[in-house]
C-alpha cells in the first residue's frame, strides 16, 4: 500500500520530489513536466480568466506529507508564500499517525439570498405557501445540476426589519462551489418572490456563511507522543476561547492550511475566509477548533467550519495546476475535498499551538527566513545555504550581515 510518510522529502531536490509525487498520484509525464516547468499558467488561459491581464503572479507549491485522512494515505498540495506552513502541517500529520484524521462533510447545500423591500405584512406565510413553485422555477434554471442530483431544495424566510425581509433559497450544488448556479437561481426567482410578497427584490446573491455546508475533522495526539505539552496546548486553546484578539490569530493559523489547499485547487479562498470568520463569530468571535483531554488522557482536537469548495467549474477545471493538485490528492468529490481541507486546518492549528506553547514559533521560521534574507541580499546558488546557516548560528538574521557574509565567501575568507 502506498504511504504518504516519506522521510527526508524536504531534503530532496525538486525533480526527485516530483518523481515521488508522480508515482504516488499516477501523474502523467506531461503533468510532471508541468510541475517542474515552474510555468504554472499559460498566457491564453490567464488572459481569459480575468480582465486586463499583464502577467502572472506565481506562488510556490509545496507538498505536505504524512497525512492519513479517513484511513487514506494522502499527499496534500499547498500553494502559499509563507515559510514553515507546509513543514508544520507535515509534522502535525506525522505525529497523528497511524490513526490520522477522521473527517466528514455535510451535503453541499448553499444559500442564495433574495432581499425583499416593503413586502406585505403576511409575506412570510405567502412565500412559504408558494415554496414549491419557487423551487420549481429555480430548478428550471439549471437542468444540468438537477441531472447530477443537485438543485434547489428548500426556502426559508426571515424578517430583518419592519420593511425588509430575506428569502433564503437552499440549493444543493453537488461538486461545484456553487456561486454561479445559486446566483442564477436567486435572480430568476426574484420576480416571482416580488409577485407573491408584494415587495421589491433588491440584492440577489449567494451567502458565504454556508451554515448548511459544514466540514468537520478530528484527531487525537497521544500523551506518549506529546507528553506534558498537552496541558500547554489546552491553555493555548483556552486563551483563544477567552480572547478574540488571540482567536483571530488562532484562526489565521487554521486558514494558513485551508487557504493553501484552496489556492492549490483553484478554489475561491476569499469566500472560504468570509465563511470561516463569520461562522466563528456566530456566538461572539471564537476559535474554529476545540481541544480537550479525552478519557484516556490524550489530546483530542476537533474542527467544524463552512467549506464551500468545488472540483468542477471556475478555476478548478481551467487552471492546469489546479487539475494536477486535485489529482495528487485523489479527491473525487467536492465533499471529499472539504473533508481534506478541514483535516489540514486542524493539523495546522495543532502545529501552531504546539510550537507556540513549547519552543515558540520563531525557531522553525528562522531557517527559511534566513534563506530569504540571503537571497534578498544577493546570495546565489550554494551561497544561499551557507549564508543562511551562518546567520542562524550567529543569531543575526539581517541583510547587512548577509551582505558581509556574501563578500567574505566571494573573497574566499
Ligand atoms: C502564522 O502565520 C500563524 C500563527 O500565528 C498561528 C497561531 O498563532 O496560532 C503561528
Amino acid at each position: 500500500m502506498k504511504s504518504s510518510r516519506i522521510s527526508g522529502f524536504y531534503k530532496m531536490g525538486i525533480e526527485e520530489r516530483v518523481k515521488i509525487v508522480k508515482e504516488f498520484a499516477g501523474l502523467t509525464e506531461e503533468e510532471a513536466n508541468q510541475l517542474i516547468s515552474f510555468n504554472a499558467l499559460p498566457k491564453d488561459i490567464a488572459n481569459r480568466m480575468i480582465e486586463n491581464v499583464i502577467g502572472c503572479m506565481q506562488l510556490p507549491l509545496g507538498i505536505a506529507t504524512n497525512f492519513i485522512i479517513n484511513g487514506k494515505e494522502m499527499l496534500i498540495p499547498m500553494a502559499i508564500e509563507e515559510t514553515s506552513v507546509v513543514a508544520a502541517a507535515s509534522n502535525a500529520a506525522r505525529m497523528a499517525r497511524p490513526e490520522g484524521f477522521k473527517a466528514k462533510a455535510s451535503e453541499p447545500l448553499m444559500i442564495g439570498q433574495i432581499q425583499v423591500l416593503n413586502p406585505c405584512r403576511n409575506a412570510v406565510e405567502k412565500i412559504m405557501e408558494r415554496k414549491e413553485d419557487i423551487i420549481e422555477l429555480a430548478n428550471a434554471q439549471d437542468k444540468v445540476l438537477v441531472g447530477f442530483g443537485g438543485g434547489a431544495r428548500d426556502v426559508e424566510v426571515r424578517w430583518l426589519s419592519n420593511d425588509m425581509l430575506v428569502v433564503h433559497l437552499l440549493v444543493d450544488v453537488r461538486d461545484a462551489m456553487g456561486a454561479n448556479a445559486v446566483n442564477t437561481m436567486a435572480e430568476a426567482t426574484a420576480p416571482l418572490i416580488e409577485k407573491i410578497s408584494g415587495g421589491k427584490a433588491l440584492l440577489r446573491i449567494i451567502s458565504n456563511l454556508a451554515v448548511y455546508r459544514l466540514a468537520e475533522a478530528e484527531v487525537t495526539y497521544k500523551k506518549e507522543e506529546i507528553g506534558d505539552a498537552i496541558d500547554k496546548v489546552l491553555k493555548a486553546y483556552e486563551f483563544a476561547y477567552l480572547d478574540p484578539f488571540r482567536a483571530a490569530t488562532h484562526n489565521k493559523g487554521i486558514m494558513n492550511g485551508i487557504d493553501a489547499v484552496a489556492i492549490a485547487t483553484g478554489n475561491d479562498w476569499r469566500a472560504i475566509e468570509a465563511g470561516a470568520h463569520a461562522y466563528a463569530s456566530m456566538q461572539g468571535y471564537k476559535p474554529l477548533t476545540i481541544w480537550e483531554k479525552n478519557e484516556n488522557g490524550h489530546l483530542h482536537g476537533k474542527i467544524k467550519l463552512p467549506l464551500a469548495v468545488g472540483i468542477i467549474g471556475g478555476a478548478t477545471k481551467v487552471h492546469p495546476m489546479a487539475k494536477i493538485c486535485l489529482k495528487i490528492m485523489g479527491v473525487k468529490t467536492a465533499k471529499e475535498l472539504a473533508e481534506v481541507m478541514a483535516a489540514v486546518g486542524l493539523a495546522q492549528n495543532f502545529a501552531a499551538i504546539y510550537a507556540l506553547s513549547t519552543k515558540g514559533i520563531q525557531a522553525g521560521h528562522m531557517k527559511l527566513h534566513a534563506q530569504n534574507i540571503a537571497i534578498m541580499s544577493g546570495a546565489k546558488g550554494e551561497e544561499i545555504d551557507i549564508v543562511a546557516k551562518r546567520m542562524v548560528e550567529e543569531g543575526k538574521i539581517r541583510m547587512d550581515r548577509a551582505k558581509e557574509i556574501i563578500e567574505e565567501i566571494r573573497k574566499g575568507i
